[in-house]
């Protein structure tokens, strides 16, 4: 079970709230070159793809690459802007043994329940020294998200999430090694009213994960901020990258 459902409201919140712009994601363009060395003809798999922005960022960015795109929700996969999407999950992937070039799971890796499980399934797909690029929020590593400025009480579920150590321990064990970590800023608004206006509670899992109380004086923390704050929105995610 991921920890929300991904059911139809999420989806739709999700579609609705969750989407940079193409400059706002420059950084992580050039640091998923960097690592993906992308090339003509490679198979990437996209893994919990939700509304397939990445898949279609990726094959507009890096022209001749093949997306392979895997997502368990069916809410999310009705709602993909990349096609085809498929059915599965970390622990069930559709494909065959040493098939794709590389892997990437964009804020996946605190919904996927037995670690260990699908460590062994990316291994069994991966090509040998393939890499896997996990961007995420993880344990402990909150500072560089600007929500948990407005919302501090859902530090704590930030901090029930996998921190790099629990992955990285889980992903050697089925014989991957840590390539790099690092840390990729992303402007996620052009300014706080304009994340305040188009935030959508069920679109960020530690902000279901509160109390309506919390959740209502987080809200209301922001929009005073928006009255002296007018820069553009930057947070930054980390992005570690296995082998
Ligand atoms: C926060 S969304 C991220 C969607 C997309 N990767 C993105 O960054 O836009 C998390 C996604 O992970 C999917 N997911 C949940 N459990 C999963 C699992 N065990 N294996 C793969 N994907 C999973 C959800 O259905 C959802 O689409």
């Amino acid at each position: 079970m991921a920890r929300i459902a991904y059911d139809d409201a999420d989806a739709a919140a999700f579609e609705a709230a969750r989407h940079l712009t193409d400059d706002g994601l420059a950084a992580w363009r050039t640091a998923v070159a960097r690592h993906l060395s992308p090339r003509p003809g490679m198979r990437v798999l996209d893994l919990g793809a939700g509304t397939g922005r990445w898949a279609r960022a990726f094959t507009t960015w890096f022209p001749g690459i093949e997306v392979l795109a895997v997502e368990p929700s069916e809410a999310m996969r009705t709602r993909s802007v990349f096609a085809p999407v498929v059915a599965g999950d970390a622990a069930h992937l559709p494909l065959d043994d040493d098939s794709v070039d590389g892997a990437w799971m964009s804020t996946v890796i605190h919904h996927v329940p037995d670690l260990a499980a699908a460590a062994h399934e990316l291994r069994r797909v991966l090509r040998p020294g393939a890499p896997l690029l996990i961007r995420s929020a993880f344990a402990g590593r909150h500072e560089g998200i600007t929500l948990f400025r407005w919302f501090p009480e859902a530090i704590r579920v930030l901090d029930t999430y996998p921190s790099i150590a629990e992955v990285e321990d889980a992903f050697s064990r089925a014989g991957f090694e840590t390539a790099a970590l690092e840390q990729i800023p992303q402007t996620t608004a052009a300014s706080l009213r304009e994340a305040a206006t188009a935030l959508r509670r069920d679109a960020h899992t530690p902000l279901k994960l509160i109390t309506d109380d919390e959740y209502a004086a987080g809200l209301r923390r922001m929009h005073e901020g928006t009255r002296v704050e007018n820069r553009p929105v930057v947070d930054v995610l980390d992005l570690l990258v296995l082998r």
